[in-house]
């Protein structure tokens, strides 16, 4: 049996990235988390193994085929491309990841995420809606107007993207799942599996993973709901079989693998917001001028290139969606 042991706890410090909210290493050591953790880790390779040498207990593998791989690519939206950079390469943007669930280094996903079951995948909606309702992956995909789509994206580390996603407006998925009228917020939650993910058996990490969108934001034009990439279904690491992806904030609101969109009046304490309230806030929509409180936000590096650009306000996407924020100038926009 493989056991090797993720030193998660040991990150460079030159990474100096909301890594170190999850799984600070003081914190760890100090206490018999670190034990919990070396265990917890070392199953995880351990369970990568198994999975690539064709599963136990009805683990799904990549080998699995992908019912809905003959639809893609989609017919791209020529309203929605990039023209000043070029596209990212693939074999980039599907191997430097943020996936917590599966570690804490950039290539951890890719290495791990395999093991995630994601055929059958349910989908509730639930709170203030019409009725609450689940459905299947494979039904929501083929009712939802399917398209491509090119964005920029930023991630709060100031590291930056350019990626044709497949998928549909978000704005389709909620008219699916009809909101009542009192719904603000449209909360969305990851899976939670400790078997594939044993970080998940960290109590002091909020999972599952959760963030949050206004339903106006939602609704804007630019929300989308991610079922795929260069033309092809999801990797896992990169959050298959639905992720949201909203360019002009952070990635971290960009939630992957979700299984629950709940329609709320209350505002959602996230992920992120639940780790680190002084660094990360419900908002987070890109600014150059608001640095976050341990770096700057004024440039970001366009990965694959090795150059650094100075970051554009709402990551260049403020001419759809400035006018979400005119009457919210009390709050923190930027974070
Ligand atoms: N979703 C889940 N469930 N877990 C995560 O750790 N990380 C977020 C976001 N979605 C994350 C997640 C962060 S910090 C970023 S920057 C993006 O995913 C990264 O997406 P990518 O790996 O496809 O570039």
């Amino acid at each position: 049996m493989l056991i090797r042991v993720r030193k998660s706890w040991e990150m460079p410090e030159r990474l100096v990235t909301a890594e170190e909210l999850v799984m600070n290493r003081r914190h760890l050591l100090r206490g018999a988390g670190a034990l919990a953790i070396a265990g917890a880790l070392a199953g995880c390779d351990n369970g990568s193994q198994t999975s690539q040498n064709g599963g136990a207990g009805g683990i799904q593998t990549s080998a699995t085929p992908d019912p809905t791989a003959s639809m893609y690519p989609f017919k791209r939206n020529p309203a929605y491309v990039v023209t000043d950079r070029a596209m990212t390469p693939e074999t980039i943007v599907a191997s430097y990841n943020n996936y917590y669930e599966f570690g804490v280094e950039k290539d951890d996903p890719i290495r791990n995420a395999d093991r995630l079951p994601i055929r059958p995948w349910e989908i509730s909606f639930e709170g203030m809606v019409e009725k609450s309702f689940k459905t299947d992956f494979d039904t929501l995909i083929k009712a939802m107007p399917l398209e491509e789509r090119v964005y920029r994206h930023r991630c709060v580390e100031t590291w930056a993207f350019v990626a044709p996603w497949s998928g549909f407006s978000m704005k389709a998925l909620v008219d699916y799942a009809k909101p009542t009228p009192d719904a603000k917020y449209v909360v969305m939650k990851t899976w939670m599996n400790a078997d594939v993910a044993p970080a998940q058996n960290m109590v002091w990490v909020p999972w599952p993973y959760t963030e949050g969108l206004t339903v106006d934001e939602a609704r804007n034009e630019l929300a989308f709901m991610v079922t795929g990439m260069y033309g092809k279904p999801l990797p896992k690491q990169n959050g298959a079989p639905l992720r949201l992806v909203t360019p002009w904030k952070y990635g971290f609101k960009s939630t992957k693998g979700i299984q629950r969109f709940i329609f709320t009046d209350q505002r959602p304490k996230t992920y992120w917001m639940a780790l680190g309230p002084d660094e990360y806030g419900f908002w987070a929509n890109v600014n150059p001028q608001v640095p976050h409180p341990r770096w700057s936000q004024a440039t970001e590096e366009i990965l694959g290139t090795g150059e650094r650009v100075p970051t554009q306000l709402y990551n260049g996407y403020g001419a759809q969606v400035a006018s979400l924020y005119t009457n919210l100038a009390d709050e923190r926009l930027f974070m």
